[in-house]
């Protein structure tokens, strides 16, 4: 293994203020911040780097506007390190990276830096479930919390011009795996080093969503909290202090039995709570996913397109379908997912 994880996500912002407002209300700690830049950290020391538009460290990619504009991965060691970048450098300019770390471009326009980082050791201890017949808290009441702490972050979204292209890179040159397809939509990526479900969900710019342009694009992040409660609680703490959370409300992913909330974030796409998720490593089978049966098992406020029951629709990925996404010259323009 070489990739742990999420070490930093760098937002470039045009209204730092309110941006650095929304990540402290959200739960961050901060650690500094400046005139055109902020830092802030979640309980495992993973970070969130907020830079202006116009700040000299920002990266140059093909990302424009406000969002993430470059994950910075936690790498477990000096020599991992060493072996990437021998293997990156071959076909990309690798430099220093401002925050650590070093950096590069890839073909497809992304900016991705690479740092030795070891998570800060952190445990949870999420209230125990009772259950009808189960009693696993006996004369305990559940924890009382006032808001959230996200402990870790677990995965971005980007929106990328080639599905194919950016998953045969992540694959073929980080060394990520692939954990789940969904058809249409794109596919869920995981480090080699790491147990979340997915790491990064690579979406084709090609589906057909309003928002979706055929451009590289920053979707949402996701934050770890403890549990459902602290997702709640999170919701409760953030309707208070003024903000709009109107949306799909808590839901459960059923790709990854995730938890989730999504929250608007005024420093690009969404800023996920998420609890719960299916957690695994190289044992597990990737699988292939009807897009609406595969994105809830429950959500608070149903969108249209899930207002009717979809049709149970999943298989194990196979040579066959692998295939279908794994190549890209297969594609022939057409979305193949
Ligand atoms: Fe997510």
């Amino acid at each position: 293994m070489a990739i742990l994880g999420i070490r930093r996500l760098t937002y470039g912002v045009d209204a730092l203020d309110q941006c650095i407002q929304f990540f402290s209300d959200y739960g961050l700690a901060k650690l500094e911040a400046d005139e055109r830049s902020a830092l802030f950290e979640t309980r495992n020391g993973a970070q969130v780097e907020l830079l202006t538009l116009d700040h000299p460290s920002l990266p140059v990619s093909a990302l424009a506007g406000i969002g993430v504009h470059q994950c910075t991965w936690a790498v477990d060691s000096d020599e991992s390190l060493e072996r990437l970048v021998k293997n990156l450098k071959r076909d990309h300019e690798i430099s220093d990276n401002p925050s650590g770390g070093v950096r590069f471009v890839t073909h497809f326009g992304q900016s991705i830096g690479l740092e030795v980082f070891t998570p800060r050791r952190m445990s949870c201890a999420p209230s125990p479930f009772n259950a009808p017949g189960l009693i696993n808290r006996l004369n305990e009441p559940r924890k009382w919390i006032d808001r959230p702490v996200p402990k870790t972050i677990n995965h971005t979204v980007w929106v990328y011009p080639d599905v194919n292209q950016a998953f045969d890179f992540y694959r073929d040159r980080l060394n990520f795996r692939l954990t789940d397809v969904q058809k249409g939509f794109g596919v869920y990526v995981r480090a080699d080093g790491a147990y979340e479900h997915h790491n990064i969900f690579i979406a084709d710019g090609h589906a057909i969503f309003p928002q979706y342009d055929g451009k590289l694009r920053f979707q949402h992040a996701n934050f770890g909290l403890e549990d459902i409660d602290e997702i709640m609680v999170g919701k409760n703490y953030l309707e208070r202090r003024g903000y709009n959370l109107e949306g799909w409300g808590l839901g459960r992913h059923r790709i990854s039995s995730e938890a989730f909330l999504y929250v608007p974030c005024p420093a690009g796409g969404d800023a996920e709570y998420g609890a719960d998720g299916d957690a695994l490593d190289d044992c597990w089978r990737p699988r292939i996913w009807e897009a609406a049966f595969g994105t809830a098992i429950y959500v608070h406020n149903l969108p249209d397109w899930l207002s009717h029951q979809p049709s149970w629709d999943v298989g194990y990925v196979t040579p066959q379908t692998a295939r279908h996404f794994s190549k890209s010259e297969l594609r022939d323009g057409q979305p193949i997912l």
